[in-house]
């Protein structure tokens, strides 16, 4: 995610696009950069890391005139945030400038093509190769950019909402959208507004276009506004009215960060494995860590080190790495490992999981591993962070900014990671049919379209929360790879609502955890279709003989846990490797709404951090 601004018309471009570009941080704030069109129809490019504030701090003393501008906050996703990677991204001569949020999954080979035309790149990111593209084909078949750059985009496959400006276009400017989102606000005197949501434009106007799918925006100041596909044909632009006020505009209409982010998981899941896994084709491809495949096939060990949510996610790839791939995984509470004196070698592999890449036990941990000679890999979401700047190597998530402190979505990206990651490993050692190698491909395809569905529910599950708001304890269960969703479970009612939660392996309820089990007691389990249903049922039974009160997660359709559970949660079916994507939500949906009815700070929960950069 990212945030893009812009504006033409008659008031002064920079100050809108600066707040509005503040308005928009909380998707994504790795850097910001802005480029105006000044009185001599020259381009101004100004950009700087870091938050908003750095560019207007290092602009405050620059020629900031012009009536059209452009500006960019960044979400990393190719290229570290710095400086040159930063957005506005320009021509080589200087006539084009371009901004864009999304991912170009075939930037490889465009960068490589235009290299061979003569193009020098400035940066690591991926946008870069659209404003040269644009560039190269306004050159090659003599056309205005608006057109080099729908014709460019037919070459184009990936996610993309762009706005560009020409130093000979005074008074246009273009947009294109294919899945990343793109507002057009239209201004009262004649102007219009540019953004990725309307929290920069609502203060002007509330009268919006949102741009579809593959659609192109040109706005010519004395022609209007023209919307046409990409093929070209002219399309009716479909005014409406904003309803949403700033703050709720800020959240997407949502009242809290966290329900936001667990609502963006089919996208969030699906940009993970964006151009990493093609079930047709039968093929899946790490790009950052393939380089590292062989010597994590002949390690030792993989060790995952982590901390929280991002433990348990370790703790799903060991079920997955260990089955499909038969590698030996272990999984290290970064904390303890630092300190318990571990026995590594150079024949192991470190993987640190973290969705900040910044937390203290983890960074100590892979930085012990490195002392002793292990190779060590990061599994992070946010580009650039420390982690992985010291791993080898590793895979981002590309789940976009998690701003609630409760992980969600950054649980259910890194769990496609790691199932990626068992995939590939299984395949390149030949552990894994290739029948079952495609099945699992296409589950995993289908997973963001099932927990669309599993989403669906969060009524029904706002209603069973409700029965146990006022709990004062919780168990949480499952097994196999469902034990790690348990644990996530029982951690996000803890955090979010302050319930004492517990999770346990199913089985582990005999050995002491049954002694809990009273008409007050909510055990939450996870009794999905798959070879350990039916010691789940038995499980389910045991707590129901002590009149324990059984919310269970189901696959859609059981009929015989709905007879004993007081409620079930239906999910689709899918691949008992896949559960954990799909089982984890109906928990992330139920911690939240017990939270909401306790009044709880759902976003910033009582004592906590979103990054725990201290020991
Ligand atoms: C998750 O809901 C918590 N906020 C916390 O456990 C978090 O997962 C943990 O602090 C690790 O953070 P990281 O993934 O950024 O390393
Ligand atoms: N993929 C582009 C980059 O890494 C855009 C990222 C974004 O959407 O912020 O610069």
């Amino acid at each position: 995610m990212c945030g893009i601004v812009a504006y033409i018309g008659k008031k002064q471009a920079y100050p809108i696009i600066l707040k509005g570009l503040k308005r928009l941080e909380y998707r994504g704030y790795d850097s910001a950069g802005i480029a105006l069109l000044d009185a001599e129809n020259s381009i101004n490019l100004y950009k700087r890391q870091g938050k908003v504030s750095n560019l207007e701090e290092f602009a405050a003393d620059k020629d900031l005139f012009g009536h059209l501008g452009i500006g960019h906050t960044r979400w990393a996703t190719h290229g570290a945030p710095n400086d040159v990677n930063a957005h506005p991204h320009m021509s080589m001569d200087g006539s084009i400038a371009l901004i864009h949020n999304g991912i170009i999954e075939n930037y490889d080979s465009l960068k490589k093509e235009l290299i061979k035309q003569g193009y020098i790149f400035q940066s690591e990111t991926d946008t870069e190769v659209l404003v040269h593209l644009t560039d190269h084909i306004s050159k090659k078949e003599n056309v205005w950019f608006g057109e080099a750059l729908r014709l460019a985009l037919s070459h184009v496959v990936g996610a993309y909402a762009i706005v560009a400006m020409s130093k000979d276009y005074p008074k246009r400017i273009v947009a294109a959208r294919k899945s990343s989102p793109l507002v057009i606000g239209v201004g009262t005197e004649g102007d219009f507004f540019l953004a990725s949501d309307a929290t920069p434009i609502v203060e002007y106007t509330k009268k919006v276009v949102y741009l579809d799918d593959e659609e192109i925006a040109i706005i010519d100041l004395d022609e209007g506004l023209k919307l046409y596909n990409i093929a070209d044909q002219e399309k009716t632009p479909f005014f409406q009215e904003l309803e949403m006020e700033l703050e709720a505009l800020e959240k997407g209409g949502y009242e809290h960060f966290m329900i936001k982010e667990i609502h963006e998981q089919p996208r969030s899941i699906h940009d993970c494995f964006r151009g990493r896994l093609n079930a047709e084709e039968g093929w899946v491809s790490l790009g950052g860590v393939r380089d590292y495949e062989q010597k994590m096939i002949q390690a030792n060990r993989l060790i995952i080190v982590a901390c929280g949510t991002s433990w348990h996610a370790g703790l799903v790839g060991e079920y997955l790495i260990e089955d499909l791939a038969r590698i030996n995984v272990e999984v290290e509470y970064a904390s303890e490992f630092r300190y318990r004196n571990p026995i590594i070698n150079e024949n192991d592999v470190v993987i640190a999981i973290s969705q900040s890449g910044e937390t203290a036990d983890t960074m100590a941990a892979l930085e012990l591993a490195k002392s002793k000679g292990a190779t060590i890999l990061g599994i992070c979401n946010v580009v650039g962070s420390s982690i992985s700047r010291i791993t080898d190597a590793g895979s981002y998530t590309h789940a976009g900014p998690e701003i609630g402190v409760a992980s969600t979505k950054a649980f259910t990206a890194q769990v496609t990671v790691l199932t990626l990651m068992a995939l590939s490993l299984a395949k390149k050692k030949g552990t894994i049919s290739e029948t079952k190698f495609r099945t699992l491909l296409a589950e995993l395809e289908a997973i963001p379209e099932k927990v669309k569905t599993v989403l669906e529910t969060s009524d029904h599950i706002e209603k069973i929360a409700a029965e146990y708001k006022d709990a004062s304890n919780a168990l949480y269960l499952g097994r196999g790879s469902s034990f790690p969703v348990a644990l996530e479970g029982a951690l996000k009612l803890k955090e979010i609502s302050y319930i004492h939660a517990e999770g346990y392996p199913a089985a582990e309820m005999k050995h002491g955890p049954i002694a809990l089990i009273d008409e007050e007691m909510p055990v939450f389990v996870i009794a999905t279709q798959g070879t350990s249903y039916e010691k789940v049922v038995s499980n389910i039974q045991e707590v129901k003989a002590r009149k324990g009160k059984i919310i269970a997660v189901v696959t859609e359709g059981d009929v015989s846990v709905k007879e004993m559970a007081d409620h079930v949660i239906e999910i689709p079916e899918c691949d008992e490797q896949l559960v954990p994507l799909l089982a984890t939500i109906p928990f992330q949906l139920l911690s939240y709404h017990i939270a909401v009815m306790r009044g709880c700070n759902v976003d910033q929960p009582r004592n906590l951090a979103k990054s725990v950069t201290v020991e």
